[in-house]
């Protein structure tokens, strides 16, 4: 698998969560977008992860206009547990016919254990499609669950971090806050990055 150049910037140790806000996201997928069309990897649709890839995938249209399908797969249960596997909550069986030999580009939020994106891919390859990619804002780099089917050549993360959660904008009560907290830690970021 090739996984393209992403923003490897340490994280200081002492932050233990990360925030990020809706404006880091729209330019983390601005960057990625450019990156897949420099690639060479011309996409016919674009396939979002719900939840934490529907936001993404529309952000990707506005760079890459192309048909979004939403699968929802749900690997944590109401109550916050790993269920044994991931699982489908919605599926495109009604549209699979226009996924073969089609280009597609699968998007995500975060690639943590691999499990998700694993099950996804290999689901997808059922389909027959011509290719498909992998769009990742965050990829923590630890020990995966799973592996890639060898059939995805071409993975791109906007960041590697180290296995800390993210606080997701979407997840904020307080939006406000959640960007307060980003502009912090950019400013920790920073100051560490320069020692
Ligand atoms: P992966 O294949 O992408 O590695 O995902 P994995 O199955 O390991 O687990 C994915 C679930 O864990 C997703 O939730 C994802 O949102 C959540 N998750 C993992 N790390 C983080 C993190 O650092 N921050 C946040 N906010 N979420 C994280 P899910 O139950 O599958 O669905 P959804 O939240 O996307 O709806
Ligand atoms: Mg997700």
């Amino acid at each position: 698998m090739n996984v393209m150049s992403c923003d490897k910037k340490p994280v200081p140790p002492e932050i233990n969560k990360l925030f990020v806000s809706y404006e880091t996201i729209h330019k983390l997928v601005k960057q990625l977008s450019t990156k897949v069309l420099a690639s060479g990897f011309d996409p016919d649709v674009i396939v979002a992860i719900g939840s934490g890839g529907f936001i993404p995938a529309r952000i990707l249209k506005t760079f890459i206009n192309r048909p979004i399908f939403a699968v929802g797969i749900s690997y944590y249960g109401i109550d916050n547990k790993h269920r044994e596997h991931p699982t489908k909550i919605q599926w495109i069986d009604e549209v699979q016919q226009a996924l073969r030999g089609k280009n597609i580009l699968l998007i995500d939020e975060v690639d943590d254990t691999r499990a998700t994106l694993s099950y996804c891919t290999q689901e997808l390859l059922k389909y027959n499609p011509k290719e498909i990619a992998v769009l990742i804002l965050h990829n923590k780099l630890k020990k995966k669950d799973a592996d890639f089917p060898v059939e995805i050549q071409k993975y791109f993360p906007a960041r590697e971090i180290p296995d800390i959660w993210i606080k997701y904008p979407w997840d904020a009560i307080d939006i406000d806050q959640q960007c307060l907290e980003e502009a912090k830690q950019i400013e920790e970021s920073k100051k560490f990055q320069e020692k």
